[in-house]
C-alpha cells in the first residue's frame, strides 16, 4: 500500500530524515515510534504531500507521492499533531466546511458527517462550539475531519498525546474500529507502549533512521534472551545504578526515582550474586521483581534512553 525508499530529508544542515525505507501492506496498523526529534512528522508530512523530500521517492500502490499530489490527498487522511483555533464554528458546522473542501455534495456530507460523529462518539457534541471541546475531543474531531473523504490510508501524527488515560483509551477504541473497517493506519507516537496492542506493526525511528521494524511479535523476540528486573530502592538509585552498570552480566540499566529497570544476561544464580552484591554494598533494596519483556522496555534500549 505505502512505500517509502531511501527518503532523506534535510533542513538546511539539519538532516531530519535519513535514508528511511519501510513498506505498509495494506490493512496493517504501522506504529511509526521515536524520541522527540526523531523525524516522525517530518516524515509523515512528507507522505501527506505538505513537505518535499530532498531525496528518494514514495509510492502509494503504484502511485508516485510528489508528483501526484492530487490523487494521493484523496486516498490519505492527515491528521497533524498540531491543529489551529476556529473561533465560531461548531462542531457540524466545522465538518461541514471540510467536506465543503473536499468536494462533497452538502446531501451527502450531511450523513457522513453523522457517521463520523458517531464513530468519534461526538454526536452529543454537535452543536457545541469547536473551541469550547476538551483536548481530546478536539483530537478525535480532527480525526473526524481526516475522514471525510473515505480516505483509504491514515496517517495520524501522535493522536494520543496530551490526553489524559480516559481519552486516550477512547482514542484507541476508535482507531482499533478504523482497522476492522479495513483502513490502513500509520501511526505515531513517542510512547511505545500507546502503540503496541493496537498496531500489527511497528517502526521505531532514531535520528532519522530506522533502527528497528516488523511485527509486533518479531520486535518482542528480539530481546528475549534477556532478563528483565525491575527493583524499588529506599533512597536515591545512584549508587546502585552505578554498581549495576559495573557489573558486566548487565547489559542495561535505567534508573529513575527510586526504581531501577536492568537486564542480565545469565540464569537465576547469576540473579542471586546481582542481589548479593547490591546488599553487601549497603544498597537499601526494597522490593526486587522480575519482568515480562514488554514493548517499552525495547524501545528505551534500541533508542538508548535517549529522550
Ligand atoms: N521546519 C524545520 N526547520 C528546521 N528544522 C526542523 C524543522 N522541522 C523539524 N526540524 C528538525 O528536524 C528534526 C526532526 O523533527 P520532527 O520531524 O518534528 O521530529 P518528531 O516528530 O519525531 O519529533 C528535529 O531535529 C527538528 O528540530
Ligand atoms: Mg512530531
Amino acid at each position: 500500500m505505502l512505500t517509502l525508499n531511501n527518503i532523506t530529508k534535510k533542513y538546511g544542515k539539519i538532516t531530519a530524515v535519513d535514508n528511511l525505507s519501510l513498506k505498509i501492506q495494506e490493512g496493517q496498523i504501522f506504529g511509526f515510534v521515536g524520541p522527540n526529534g526523531a523525524g516522525k512528522t517530518t516524515t509523515l508530512k512528507i507522505i501527506a504531500t505538505l513537505l518535499k523530500q530532498t531525496s528518494g521517492n514514495i509510492y502509494i500502490n503504484d502511485i508516485e507521492v510528489s508528483t501526484n499530489v492530487k490523487e494521493v490527498r484523496s486516498i490519505i487522511g492527515y491528521m497533524p499533531d498540531f491543529f489551529g483555533v476556529y473561533d465560531n464554528l461548531k462542531v457540524d458546522e466545522y465538518l461541514e466546511f471540510y467536506s465543503d473542501l473536499a468536494g462533497i455534495q452538502y446531501r451527502e456530507a450531511k450523513s457522513v458527517i453523522s457517521d463520523l460523529l458517531d464513530l468519534v462518539e461526538l454526536n452529543s457534541k454537535k452543536n457545541e462550539y469547536v473551541d469550547s471541546l476538551s483536548r481530546g475531543m478536539k483530537q478525535r474531531l480532527c480525526l473526524a475531519r481526516s475522514l471525510v473523504h473515505n480516505p483509504k490510508l491514515l496517517i495520524l501524527d501522535e493522536p494520543a498525546s496530551g490526553m489524559d488515560p480516559r481519552a486516550r483509551v477512547q482514542m484507541k477504541r476508535i482507531l482499533r474500529e478504523l482497522g476492522k473497517m479495513g483502513k490502513t493506519i500509520l501511526i505515531s507516537s513517542h510512547i511505545l507502549p500507546e502503540l503496541s496492542e493496537l498496531c500489527t506493526n511497528i517502526g521505531i525511528i532514531e535520528k532519522g533512521r530506522m533502527v528497528e521494524s516488523g511485527t509486533v511479535d518479531e520486535i518482542m523476540k528480539k530481546s528475549i534472551s534477556s532478563n528483565n528486573v525491575r527493583i524499588k530502592v529506599l533512597d536515591s538509585t545512584q549508587n546502585a545504578v552505578k554498581l549495576l552498570q559495573e557489573d558486566s552480566t548487565i547489559t542495561y540499566v535505567y534508573g529513575e526515582d527510586n526504581k531501577i529497570e536492568f537486564s542480565y544476561q545469565g540464569d537465576d544464580k547469576d540473579m542471586v550474586k546481582i542481589i548479593k552484591r547490591l546488599v553487601n554494598n549497603d544498597i537499601p533494596v526494597v522490593s526486587f521483581s522480575p519482568m515480562e519483556n514488554n514493548l517499552e522496555e525495547i524501545f528505551m534500549k534500541v533508542t538508548k534512553g535517549e529522550e
